[in-house]
């Protein structure tokens, strides 16, 4: 865009932000609980004033705007004290109950911007809607010299309905950079997440230097070099090299704590026990009580669990720590040490998902244990660990959360629960008076397909951004003074980059965070589509990927008599489909799509596109129809 049409777009922009409350023009992801839009505009000067409190650590706060509006050429200074700047950041001096601790007001006027909020908190994340409410422009990675950005004028008061607005991601399929990982956190700050969840360890890597097990890092964080699909991939040969992996010191810990802590995110680590070891057992096969352990190697892509016959897998090696080894709770003392010197949250997440049952069943030492302890099942031989575990983390000073699984023998009292498996476990948990947050498969599960498994990287399950709206982090049933927040996760089997993991956290992470931020009568499918849509300008400016999927519509096959046929469903409003079977490229001048298409006899495959009037705004879908026959209900 050359700078006269970005002037163009910003006065356009003005204009539509004088419109109705209502005017989709203003698009705050998450939406605040409100929002009064007022006459007029604030046009950021050329000498930008931030007035900000004598004594406060506000963090990144006063930093990200000072990038943001020096990037439009203008200066900026801080004026310690408030009241005459052109921006103000201000900490109330009385409470304003309303507000929390998160909590903030923004005032908008022709004059002067203020954010008001009882703890910093609250005016980094006043601060960040202030920021969405100037043009996308704000965001762009180049300079963008000369221009005179507006915001519209407006009244905000805004606070988070929940505590825990997370995000995890996975570090152990694939491996980020501290860079990268600072990337990905900086994103989640601009929509108000406070929580990120580091999974650190897995059968594929251990990512997290323990300087009293350095084997964990000089072998678990190392395997062989795989590229495809993941799962799919042939046994590494023994003497094949160790070249993929990483991992983090503590310096990168204290470094990505303080990072995050500047931007009001906590991190919670997972050391993800007793299943998902295999990376442990490679570096100490002395923690497994399976056979044959010391040929173990740490898991490179190639299958190792069973999942044809449902939960638990059935394990083709024995990937679990053994809950029956002495040596292993030794194990987990000196890693819980050192975690828990390294992150300041007060929970520590200890794993406990998909731990087979099939090497338990079988081996000597854990039928000895269940026989001394008076143990009936496998999943009351893992709340045994987990019992054991939790003393542990106790001990340390720590709190223990774990996966759903860790309900299943019993759980301890005091511990919380991290709900995946639907959201009937955390329900059950809640009522119980456990403590847990919400990531249920159906809904907060962002390594599933966005899309069309022929636009994405094929997993085996799917998960629109229409159904990650419906988000609802406490469900009817649950004791709401139980459920501490909600979260998204990201798996990274197929993962390979950080471009890749920003493709498959946006625009889902902006459902997820207006479901655990904004009321749930603020929320508006319709309404939040629109702002998506702003939303990639915004992205497009920041270069962080994004999916298109929503200009993608779903592809279902019914099978009526002899005859298939293809209905495809718009995500969104306002689109126009276009198809072929004919293996040519369809564009807005073949046949527009009105009723479900009968596969014609020998048609080869079908081709569809999405436009938005004249601009063709899908990507090309193209799908086999021997593939779209096996789709058929
Ligand atoms: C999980 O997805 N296995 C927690």
């Amino acid at each position: 865009m050359n700078r006269l049409s970005l002037t163009i777009f910003a006065v356009a922009f003005s204009l539509l932000g004088t419109a109705q409350p209502s005017s989709p023009s203003i698009a705050l992801i998450p939406e605040p609980v409100s929002v009064t839009v007022q006459q007029g505009v604030f046009i950021l000067p050329q000498n930008v004033t931030v007035g900000v409190p004598e004594k406060a650590d506000l963090g990144h706060t006063y930093a990200l705007l000072k990038d943001r509006i020096a990037n439009t050429g203008a200066t900026v200074q801080e004026q310690k004290g408030n009241g005459k700047a052109s921006i103000n950041l201000v900490l109330n001096k009385s409470a304003d109950n309303r507000l929390g601790d998160e909590g903030y007001t923004l005032s908008v006027t022709p004059d002067q911007v203020t954010v008001k909020a009882n703890k910093p908190a609250g005016l980094f994340y006043g601060v960040q809607t202030f920021l969405q409410l100037l043009p996308p422009q704000i965001e762009s990675v180049e300079r963008i010299d000369g221009l005179r950005l507006q915001a519209p004028a407006v009244e905000i008061v805004d606070y988070p309905k929940l505590g825990w607005r997370g995000l995890m991601l996975d570090v152990s399929r694939h491996f980020f950079t501290v860079d990268e990982v600072k990337k990905y956190i900086d994103n989640m700050s601009r929509f108000k997440y406070n929580m990120f969840h580091f999974h650190l360890t897995d059968d594929e890597g251990w990512r997290l230097q323990i300087k009293s097990l350095p084997k964990l890092t000089e072998i678990g964080a190392w395997r062989a070099n795989k590229v495809g699909l993941f799962n799919t991939f042939t046994p590494p040969a023994p003497d094949e090299p160790k070249s993929y992996g990483g991992y983090y010191t503590h310096e990168d810990i204290r470094e990505l704590v303080a990072y995050a802590k500047a931007r009001f995110i906590n991190i919670i680590p997972e050391i993800d026990v007793p299943g998902h070891s295999l990376a442990a057992i490679a570096s100490y096969p002395e923690l497994s009580c399976t056979e044959g352990a010391d040929k173990y190697q740490v898991r490179s892509g190639e299958p190792i669990m069973d999942w044809s016959h449902g939960a638990p897998p059935i394990a083709l090696i024995d990937n679990t720590l053994c809950p029956a080894n002495e040596k292993v709770y030794g194990f987990l003392d000196k890693v819980m040490t050192e975690v828990a010197q390294l992150f300041p949250f007060p929970y520590i997440h200890v794993g406990g998902d998909e731990a087979p049952h099939n090497f338990w069943e079988k081996n000597p030492q854990v039928q000895a244990l269940m026989k001394k302890e008076k143990l009936k099942t496998i999943p009351q031989v893992q709340a045994y660990f987990e019992r054991r575990l939790e003393k542990i983390v106790n001990a340390k000073g720590k709190k223990l959360m774990g996966w759903d699984e860790i309900l299943e023998g019993g759980i301890s009292p005091t511990a919380a629960l991290m709900s995946w498996r639907g959201e009937q476990h955390g329900i059950e948990a809640s009522k119980s008076k456990h403590y847990v947050v919400m990531s249920p498969t159906q809904f907060a599960y962002i390594d599933y397909m966005q899309g069309d498994v022929s636009t994405e990287v094929p997993i085996y399950a799917s998960l629109r951004l229409s159904q990650t709206y419906k988000f609802n982090p406490i469900p009817e049933g649950a004791n709401a003074k139980y459920i501490l927040g909600g979260q998204a996760n990201l798996w990274t089997e197929n993962v390979y980059t950080m471009r890749q993991a920003e493709y498959m956290t946006w625009p889902r992470g902006l459902a997820i965070a207006e479901s655990v931020w904004s009321p749930l009568d603020k929320k508006d499918w319709n309404k939040f589509a629109v702002k998506t849509e702003a939303f990639f300008n915004r992205f497009d400016a920041a270069e962080i990927k994004y999916s298109p999927a929503i200009y993608d519509p779903a592809v279902s096959v019914a099978k009526k008599g002899d005859a298939y046929l293809v209905t495809l469903t718009p995500e969104i409003e306002g689109l126009d489909i276009y198809t072929s079977f004919d293996n040519s490229a369809p564009d807005r001048f073949y046949p527009k799509y009105k009723e479900p298409l009968q596969i014609p006899k020998d048609a080869d495959e079908l081709r569809i596109i999405s436009y938005k009037g004249k601009k063709e705004i899908g990507r090309q879908m193209t799908i086999k129809v021997t593939d779209l026959k096996k789709r058929a209900k």
